[in-house]
């Protein structure tokens, strides 16, 4: 089977971009290897993290492109050049046109910070998904993995895993437990199952192969 080239997007801190380099390294992704990392923002942190590991990087500012459009169209381009099999969002905070997904069809997978479809869609990103969860006052949040179709948050989910809410939370501490007990480990499992044809979807429900 041939190597998948994985290219992960990224706008921010990149500690998912990290859980997967660090799963790479450890021989835990099957099949892929990421050969591309592309932020929305220049001067993130992510970028020096696939730095640090020799990951080819790329800068295309969304605040350069006039509407989200153009910006697509940009990010497609860029995807096309580097062959990407897989394309990972990793704390990709911009939504992009239906016309990326559309030549990726369940090509793409996105973390999200919560137990979908709860806390998700449009304006639940970042420590918002948080903010809302412990204002709601549930007990059990988590992390989703999910194929990205032109629905914001709503595409077929491949990986989901719960993690308790505890007494005096804040939405930081709540945030850092979610990334730690689920996003780090679910999203290069979900990753790896990928590269390793394991995920079909069928009528929007994805089924794992042994
Ligand atoms: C993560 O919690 C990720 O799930 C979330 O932003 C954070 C990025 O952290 N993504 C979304 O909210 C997408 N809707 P990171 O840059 O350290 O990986």
């Amino acid at each position: 089977m041939q190597m998948k080239n994985i290219v992960v997007l990224v706008s921010g801190g990149g500690t998912n971009l990290q859980a997967l380099i660090d799963a790479q390294e450890a021989g835990k992704i099957k099949g892929g290897r990421i050969t591309c990392v592309i932020s929305s923002k220049p001067g993130v942190y992510a970028l020096e993290r696939a730095g640090k590991h020799n990951i080819k990087t790329r800068v295309i500012a969304r605040k350069e492109y006039a509407d989200a459009v153009e910006y697509s169209k940009a990010i497609l381009d860029a995807l096309n050049e580097e062959k990407a099999d897989l394309v990972v969002y990793a704390g990709f905070m911009t939504i992009l046109d239906e016309l990326v997904v559309k030549a990726y069809p369940y090509k793409m997978m996105n973390v999200h910070p919560a137990l979908i479809p709860s806390f998700c869609g449009k304006g639940y990103y970042g420590l918002r998904v948080h903010e809302e969860a412990l204002r709601k006052g549930v007990k059990l949040t988590g992390a989703t993995v999910h194929f990205v179709t032109e629905v914001c948050d709503g595409g077929p989910i491949i990986l989901q895993k719960a993690v308790e809410v505890q007494n005096g939370d804040t939405p930081e501490v709540l945030q850092r437990r979610v990334m730690e007990q689920a996003e780090w480990k679910i999203l290069p499992e979900a990753v790896s199952l990928f590269c390793e044809d394991r995920l079909e979807v069928n009528n929007d429900i994805v089924t794992i192969k042994n």
